[in-house]
């Protein structure tokens, strides 16, 4: 079964075709990255007019990767290799979740296919499916993005239940905001992983432990990162006057407590409910320190179950995922009844 998958919930606007659920036959992104750069975060309405301009090449584009021997003027001919379509309904920006809501409609309307809405932080978890291996069932999912932060039990494809979050900010939300206030550009996960590294180099074996690991101690899979960038805050206020450390090291310091706060809860929450796999996925899964740190708790102090990273490609938002999702949920609704839900709940 072929899945066309449209994802369009903030920055990216991406198309995808997926073959049971695993096979990517195309996944094409096009991002306007570019201009958030400029204005430091998102601006919802410069990330809409994009997504307008970009989805009709997008979907072009991941059509002919996928099916490089039909006539791409041809339409009816090419969707005939579609069995259904997947979009993104929610979480996500009201103006760009239209963008490709309305897309698939039409599509789904003209082409008469059937459509299944996806709520895109779920569909997070489907990346881990798009590796080598599948993961298993039961498991623990932490989903951690710039929008979310998460730990749910999966006992089967429908079942996500929650077992413990952030209170407040989303670990990508804390990455970009203490980045800000770093000074380094957004996308902050990015951009505090490189400068970190930079200072990890030159300190080998560092122990880092300047910024308060809000509710560590906790024995609940909750957590708070506010907390952290409060204080990343007035130690930026300090280092002005003073001149204590360098940004590369506040930022690796920054990324060691945002790491290790998703280590120890994650550990709770999967000692507690003997997963047979674990799945790391969202943004934040790109970050190489909280990769290699959950490879490491894994063989230490977990070796009974396997760990799932997304393939680097499907961490951040990606229409794979929301296509690969669909596959394993298939439950299509008439175009009429899919509206854009910025604020789904699980
Ligand atoms: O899942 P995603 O693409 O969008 C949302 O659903 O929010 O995640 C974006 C988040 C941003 O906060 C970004 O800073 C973070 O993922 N991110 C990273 C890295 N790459 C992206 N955080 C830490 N390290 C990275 N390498
Ligand atoms: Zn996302």
């Amino acid at each position: 079964m072929n899945i066309l998958g449209i994802e369009t919930s903030a920055d990216e606007t991406s198309v995808a075709v997926v073959r049971d659920g695993r096979e990517v036959l195309s996944c094409s992104v096009a991002s306007s990255m570019k201009i958030h750069v400029s204005t430091g975060g998102i601006v919802p309405e410069n990330a809409a007019r994009k997504q307008i301009e970009y989805i009709i090449p997008t979907l072009e584009d991941a059509l002919t990767t996928a099916f490089p021997d039909e006539d791409i003027k041809n339409k009816k001919k090419l969707f005939s290799n579609i069995d259904a379509i997947a979009v993104t309904i929610g979480h996500g920006l009201i103006g760009s979740l239209l963008v490709g809501v309305e897309t698939a409609k039409t599509l789904a309307t003209i082409f008469d296919k059937p459509i299944i809405p996806v709520d895109h932080v779920k569909a997070h978890v489907y990346g881990a499916f798009l590796g080598e291996t599948a993961p298993q069932f039961p498991a623990i999912a932490l989903i951690v993005s710039g929008g979310h932060t998460g730990i749910v039990l999966m006992k089967d494809h429908h079942t996500f239940e929650w077992v413990g979050g952030t209170r407040d900010d989303a670990a990508g939300e804390c990455f970009d905001k203490c980045a800000r206030l770093l000074g380094l550009p957004y996308p902050g996960g990015p951009s505090i992983a490189k400068a970190a590294q930079a200072f990890m180099e030159k300190n080998k074996d560092f122990k880092f432990n300047l910024f308060p690991r809000p509710m560590i101690h906790d024995k609940t899979s909750d957590m708070s990162f506010s907390g952290l960038k409060t204080a990343v805050k007035q130690m930026v206020e300090k280092n002005k006057k003073e001149a204590l450390y360098s940004i590369e090291q506040l930022a690796a310091e920054v990324q060691a407590a945002i790491v290790d706060t998703l280590i120890t809860k994650t550990e709770i929450a999967t000692l507690e409910k003997k997963p047979k796999s674990l799945i790391v996925c969202g943004g934040v899964s790109a970050n190489i320190e909280l990769r290699n740190a959950f490879q490491a708790l894994q063989s230490i102090k977990l070796p009974f179950l396997d760990l799932h990273v997304p393939p680097f490609k499907y961490t951040t938002d990606n229409a794979a995922m929301v296509a690969s999702y669909a596959f394993f949920n298939n439950n299509p609704q008439e175009p009429k009844e899919v509206y854009p839900n910025p604020e789904l709940h699980f």
